[in-house]
Parts: C-alpha cells; sequence; structure tokens
C-alpha cells in the first residue's frame, strides 16, 4: 500500500499550523554548516526521476518506516509507522524534524544533524528516541536513519526505521532489578506480598492524584513507575543485618539507627536505575511530613511525592500485618489511624485521597493477604504507639 504523503492547505490539520517552525532558522541554529544537508536535491531530473523511483521501491509497508527526501522532507510514512505514532504525532508532509522535534534536544539534534551529513558516519545516524504524549505512556523507539544515493553518488534522501523497544526496554531494565528484590526478599522473608501490596496500594492512589489532576507531575508513566518502584521501597534491607531482621525482641536505639540505614543502602543500591523515582522512593519512604521521620527528616513538599505515596501504602499494610508486637489490624482501624495522621506523619492531600479509595486497599489486602505466612518480627516502621 502505498501512502505517498500530499501537503495541501485542506489537508494540513488544524492546530499544527502552531507547531510549524521555519526548518532553515531552526536548524541554522543548531549546527555550523545547516545549509549544507538542506541543499536541494534531487538536484537534476535525472535525480529527481531517481529519486521517484526510489521512493517507490524503498516503500515497505509492513516495516515503521519514514522515507525523506535531500531536503528531510518526509515523503512516505509506511501504514505501520502511521499506527505507531498515531497519538503522537501527525505525520505530515513537512520536515522531519518539525515533526519529531520533541524528542531530541538541541544537542543530541546537532549530533544527528552532523551525522547525517558525515561520510565517517556513512551519512548515518542511529540512537533511542522518547516519544511523550502527557496522556499516554512514553513510547520509546530504537530509530536508524540510512541514506540512498544517485547513480553519481550524491544523497537522494533518507530512510528512516523506528523499531519499538518500549517493552523490551522496560522489561529488561526490571528484570535485572527484580532479581536485586528476589534477593532482598531472601534476607528478609518474613514480609510475604508485602511489596505487592505495596505496589498495587501506591499505584491506586497515584492513578486517584492523576483523575484528579492534583499533581501535574503525576502523567501515565509516573503510574506505570510507581507501580514497579515502590515494590523496591525496602531494597536497602539486603545491607540490614540479619540478627537486627531477626530479632524476637524490640530494637535498641541503636539497632534502630542500623535498621534507618535501609534508606541509604537502597539508593546505593538503585543508584544505577534509570529513573530518579527509584532512589526517591528507596530514600525518603520514611519521611513524615512534619519532618518527624527519617533519614534527613525532610519536611512537606520537600519530600519527593513518590515517597509521600508510597509511605501511606507501606504504613496501611504494615498496620494490617499481624507482628509480634502487635496484633492484625481491622480496615476500619487501620484507616482511622491513617486518616488521624494526615498532616503530621502523611500528606493531607494525599490523606484525603486515600480516604476517597480506601475500600480498595481492603480488597488489595483481601487479595493477596498473606495466609501461612509466620508473624513477621521486626519492621522498619515504629509501631511502638500501636501495641493494642
Ligand atoms: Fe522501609
Ligand atoms: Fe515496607
Amino acid at each position: 500500500m502505498t501512502q505517498r504523503l500530499r501537503q495541501t492547505k485542506e489537508e494540513t490539520p488544524q492546530g499544527l499550523e502552531d507547531a510549524d517552525i521555519d526548518t532553515s532558522e531552526e536548524l541554522s541554529e543548531i549546527g555550523p554548516e545547516p545549509v549544507e544537508i538542506l541543499e536541494a536535491s534531487p538536484r537534476s531530473e535525472e535525480e529527481a526521476q531517481e529519486f521517484e523511483t526510489m521512493l517507490q521501491l524503498g516503500q515497505n509497508p509492513r516495516l515503521s518506516q519514514i522515507i525523506l527526501d535531500g531536503n528531510l522532507i518526509i515523503r512516505y510514512v509506511s501504514p505501520a509507522a502511521i499506527e505507531l505514532f498515531s497519538e503522537y504525532y501527525r505525520i505530515q508532509q513537512k520536515p522531519f524534524f518539525n515533526v519529531f522535534r520533541q524528542p531530541l534536544g538541541t544537542a543530541e539534534l546537532r549530533i544527528l544533524i552532523m551525522s547525517l551529513k558525515s561520510p565517517d558516519r556513512g551519512y548515518s545516524w542511529s540512537g533511542t528516541l522518547q516519544h511523550k504524549n502527557p496522556t499516554l505512556r512514553t513510547l520509546l523507539t530504537r530509530t536508524v536513519i540510512n541514506p540512498f544515493f544517485s547513480a553519481n553518488r550524491t544523497i537522494l534522501g533518507y530512510i528512516v526505521h523506528f523499531e519499538n523497544v518500549t517493552h523490551k526496554y522496560n522489561s529488561r531494565l526490571r528484570t535485572t532489578f527484580s532479581s536485586i528484590l528476589e534477593a532482598a526478599k531472601l534476607k528478609d522473608n518474613d514480609t510475604g506480598q508485602h511489596n505487592e501490596r505495596v505496589s498495587f496500594y501506591s499505584k491506586r492512589i497515584a492513578e486517584r492524584l492523576y483523575e484528579k489532576q492534583l499533581f501535574p507531575q503525576i502523567d501515565p508513566d509516573f503510574i506505570d513507575n510507581i507501580e514497579f518502584l515502590s515494590m523496591m521501597h525496602d531494597v536497602g534491607k539486603i545491607g540490614t543485618p540479619d540478627y537486627i531482621l531477626q530479632k524476637p525482641g524490640k530494637l535498641s536505639d541503636l539497632e534502630w539507627d542500623i535498621m534507618r540505614e535501609h534508606t541509604i543502602n537502597g539508593t546505593f543500591i538503585l543508584s544505577s536505575y534509570p529513573n530518579p523515582m527509584a532512589k526517591e522512593i528507596a530514600l525518603s519512604h520514611h519521611e513524615w511530613w512534619n519532618g518527624g521521620g527519617y533519614p534527613f527528616k525532610l519536611e512537606g513538599e520537600m519530600i519527593p511525592l513518590s515517597a509521600r505515596i508510597v509511605t501511606v501504602a507501606d504504613v496501611y499494610d504494615a498496620l494490617r500485618m499481624k507482628r509480634t508486637y502487635k496484633r492484625e489490624f481491622t480496615h476500619e482501624e487501620a484507616l482511622e489511624r491513617i486518616m488521624a495522621a494526615g498532616g503530621t506523619q502523611f500528606d493531607p492531600t494525599i490523606v484525603r485521597v486515600f480516604s476517597e479509595i480506601h475500600g480498595d486497599f481492603a480488597d488489595i489486602w483481601d487479595r493477596l493477604k498473606d495466609t501461612d505466612a509466620a508473624p513477621p518480627l521486626n519492621a522498619d516502621i515504629d509501631m511502638s504507639d500501636v501495641t493494642d
């Protein structure tokens, strides 16, 4: 199927006019000699014919592919590429970098343009592009741009291939970190499905905050990330000595100090994770809204939002769990305690949202509760005030 692009006034979708960028101006800011690559091409009738031939031959509707002319104007887009980008861009006959401007910073764009001009780099470029849409998860594409030539070895145009690597990238990254989590669980093996429940609760709060548009930083990527990364909140316990994790009685002050270090250790373990949310949650999930938490006694909005969400989830679950020094709390009791701690331990906005969806917390607990787990021993949350 041929998807030749035509550009007529009527076909230009509404709303895109504003986004138009004058290419010559835009590119002149980027490379030292941008005109070179924008040299009108094809330059002769013969080359024009060669380009048209290549435009036909190069099309592969099943690949996510775009063909550019020598001026980097989009001249063909495959059905697969239209589908891939349908929610991210309206692709039409425009300069490629007008349409795909957003995933590239100025520095990256400069490198890309230089590569397309450079014989040493085969007039080619490859890299990973992130395509964002505020209402969708970020799309990642492995992107390769290769030239095609005339009989006289002048560049007639370029073929751009996109491979959707979103799932591959995320699952590879998460598999590695899930293994670390499994290792941590082996040490702190009395937590049952605590991490999974915290993940469900945290996601639910984030979804509700997103629905209510309460925090601009919450988008589908945030929700997806908190779902995974909240599970890692206690990964730093891999560095906590067994005699503390498994001590049957209360911890001494010194032992508490060591227990608190799991927040710092967690950030070391997650230091190579590319999203800062991983470290934010590990480091700050025991901070209190009023500055009474640990490790740094951060206060209010100094505590990252992701950690403010996870702490409500974590404490709710800890309240519901049976421990050697406390019985299992009912949902109503846990609800009451969390509501009472809005503005002291917890962000009051998050507590308000929790109060609207608390029934989902009860459902998650019922669905994933640990039936035959031995009562957990020492927790990282000081529950000395909940011994009834
Ligand atoms: Fe913790
Ligand atoms: Fe926890």
